[in-house]
């Protein structure tokens, strides 16, 4: 039978990248194919860090246009913003009841802001529950995440676990996270892991001209024309590879051979990323043209997202010794 997957993004300031495409993003797109597959824009869990209300709302959208672009089919994902199901508070709030703090102190995103030095609101501390409360109102059974995130999803289930002791029974079930072993790292045009945080990263969809410039820029060694180049360590080379295909294994041959050079490897490359990402790319612009249809699938997203959600919400009331709040609300 098909699992629940569900899988949280958070909106940034920045376009998604030809590493999350390969790393994460593509992954995510394929499990629609087998998998109930459940995705939201963690905008709440944004709001944190993001104070500036327009830039909020421009970011969501953004990162939602994005994901349909790759290919996401809102007949087959649920796919809504985070803040449209407040549910996902009221759920936060009977966690919080349930989780003790020491829990929550552990967490390494809070304890690495602390030693920043860098003003900590209770969003930020409680940005575990909040994530717990997404994963669990979902009743996901498993949540595909980077390495940075496993930490999460292991205190999802010990606050699942609290819930249903505090309760005296099985409520909530208990996720299993997977750790989203995609493509290999892919390196940025510095030779690092392509990063927004390292401003090393081929936007995938900035305009043809910005992706050629940065492929240009790609850093190599200064092995002299004519002398035989090792394909395992050049980023130009991890790049192609992204590709795969004959084109990438006729120019394995040539590196071997001492018969291209750094400049042509990155002439070469341009097209390979401009063809391999063209349907993503075209379906990016169409629906940039389309924002009502954007809003009407995170509408629909959302009334199908909150039918999951009231079910959970309701058994939980009812096991915490609040009423149905569908028979008291009427
Ligand atoms: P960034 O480092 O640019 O901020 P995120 O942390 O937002 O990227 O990553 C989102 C997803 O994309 C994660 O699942 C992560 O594993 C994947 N990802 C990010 N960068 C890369 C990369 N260079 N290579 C492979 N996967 C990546
Ligand atoms: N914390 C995740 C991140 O920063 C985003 C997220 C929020 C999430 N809620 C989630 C991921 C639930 C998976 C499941 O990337």
């Amino acid at each position: 039978m098909a699992k629940r997957v569900l899988s949280g993004v958070k909106p940034s300031a920045e376009m998604m990248h030809i590493g999350n495409w390969f790393g994460a993003v593509r992954q995510f797109v394929e499990l629609q194919e087998t998998e109930e597959n459940y995705i939201f824009i963690a905008d709440f869990h944004a709001l944190t860090t993001v104070h500036d209300a327009a830039q909020l709302r421009a970011q969501a959208r953004e990162i939602a246009l994005e994901y349909l672009a790759c290919g996401l089919d809102p007949a087959r994902t649920v796919l809504w913003r985070q803040s449209d199901v407040p549910e996902v508070c009221e759920l936060t709030w009977l966690l919080c009841c349930a989780v003790p703090m020491p829990l929550l102190e552990r967490a390494h995103a809070f304890k690495a802001a602390k030693s920043d030095g860098a003003e900590v609101n209770m969003g930020l501390f409680t940005y575990p529950v909040l994530m717990a409360a997404d994963i669990l109102l979902y009743r996901s059974d498993i949540v595909p995440v980077g390495e940075d995130q496993l930490q999460h999803v292991e205190m999802t289930r010990d606050m699942a676990q609290k819930f249903n002791l505090m309760v005296g029974r099985e409520v909530l079930k208990l996720p299993v996270a997977r750790v989203v072993e995609g493509v290999e790292r892919v390196p940025g045009i510095d030779g690092q892991k392509m990063s927004k945080s390292y401003g090393n990263t081929i936007g995938l969809f900035e305009t043809d001209s910005a992706i050629r410039k940065k492929a240009m820029r790609i850093v190599t060694d200064s092995t002299p024309l004519g002398q035989p180049l090792d394909p395992e360590t050049c980023t130009v080379f991890a790049l192609h590879k992204l590709f795969g295909g004959p084109a990438t294994d006729e120019l394995r041959a040539r590196y071997l051979a001492g018969d291209v050079g750094y400049g042509e490897a990155k002439k070469l490359l341009v097209p390979r990323i401009l063809e391999g990402l063209a349907p993503i790319r075209e379906r990016y612009e169409e629906l940039r043209g389309e924002p009502d249809y954007l809003e009407d699938v995170l509408n629909d997203g959302a009334a199908r997202a909150r039918q999951v959600a009231a079910e959970t919400l309701a058994a939980c009331r009812e096991a915490t010794g609040f009423a149905d709040p569908v028979t008291v609300r009427g």
